[in-house]
């Protein structure tokens, strides 16, 4: 474990408080060295972290995570937010013999069958290639926020992540979904076109359902299962 790292959890805790996100990203910046990488999946607190980042020339890697099963839109998104800000966002696949294995042996939607499949299937297309682009970060930076989920709300702005060996950095962690869209309205930042259509989390295409507004913003993810919305990025 980098001791170091995890002891200053508490002091970076009260030295980035109150300031702004990009301020709180440069004194990450100087804390740890330059391996500051972002995870985007293109979602709507993503894409306000992208902004942020290109408008305000913020040294931070942004990666994306190809799980192969991705919505098109997801692709062509990508390709936009890339030409919008010129950017090169990093794209991480998983491993194909992985994958060829899987689909060899269980066949293409073996998620569908149980539980164990399912995080069978996140784990080698998702938490594999996650592992990889973390290998050498020092600051994981996410778009996780506190009202998406119960899992998500005993989450902090800064959190020591054990199991990677690094800091956890949650900048829109208090963020309402209110204040997510207020962000991109004014800032005309690119989004995917689906979150109109009533995609509100939108993760693999065949694990993702459009919701009705009254429906919890997760019901749309891995709708066939009662209690699993999570995949292992974020446990
Ligand atoms: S998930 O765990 O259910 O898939 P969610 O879609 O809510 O996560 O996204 C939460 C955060 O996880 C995102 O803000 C992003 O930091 C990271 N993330 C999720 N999916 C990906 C992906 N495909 N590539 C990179 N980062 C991702
Ligand atoms: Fe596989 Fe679905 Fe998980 Fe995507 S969300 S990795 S398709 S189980």
């Amino acid at each position: 474990m980098n001791t170091e790292l995890s002891e200053s959890i508490e002091y970076l805790e009260t030295i980035l408080a109150g300031k702004g996100i990009a301020e709180q990203i440069s004194i990450l910046n100087k804390h740890v060295g330059s391996q500051v990488v972002f995870s985007s999946s293109l979602g709507l607190e993503d894409q306000v972290i992208t902004d942020m980042i290109a408008t305000c020339h913020l040294d931070v890697d942004i990666f994306t995570i190809d799980t192969g099963r991705l919505f098109k839109e997801v692709y062509e998104l990508i390709d936009r937010t890339n030409k919008h800000y010129n950017l090169k966002i990093r794209v991480y696949f998983p491993n194909y013999v992985s994958v060829e294995n899987l689909t060899n042996l269980k066949g293409p939607n073996s998620f569908y069958d149980s539980i164990d499949n399912r995080i069978e299937c996140c784990n080698i297309r998702k938490v594999e290639p996650l592992k990889r682009a973390l290998a050498s970060a020092s600051v994981w930076v996410t778009g996780l926020r506190k009202d998406q989920s119960a899992n998500r709300e005993n989450m902090k702005l800064v959190q020591w992540d054990a199991d990677r060996a690094l800091i956890k950095f949650n900048p829109l962690i208090g963020w309402s979904s209110e204040d997510v869209m207020d962000y991109i309205e004014k800032n005309g930042v690119p989004i995917n076109p689906m979150h109109q259509e009533g995609f509100v989390s939108i993760g693999c295409a065949p694990c993702t359902r459009a919701i009705s507004f009254n429906e919890d913003p997760r019901s749309g993810r891995w709708w066939w299962e009662t209690s699993h919305k999570e995949c292992g990025l974020h446990k």
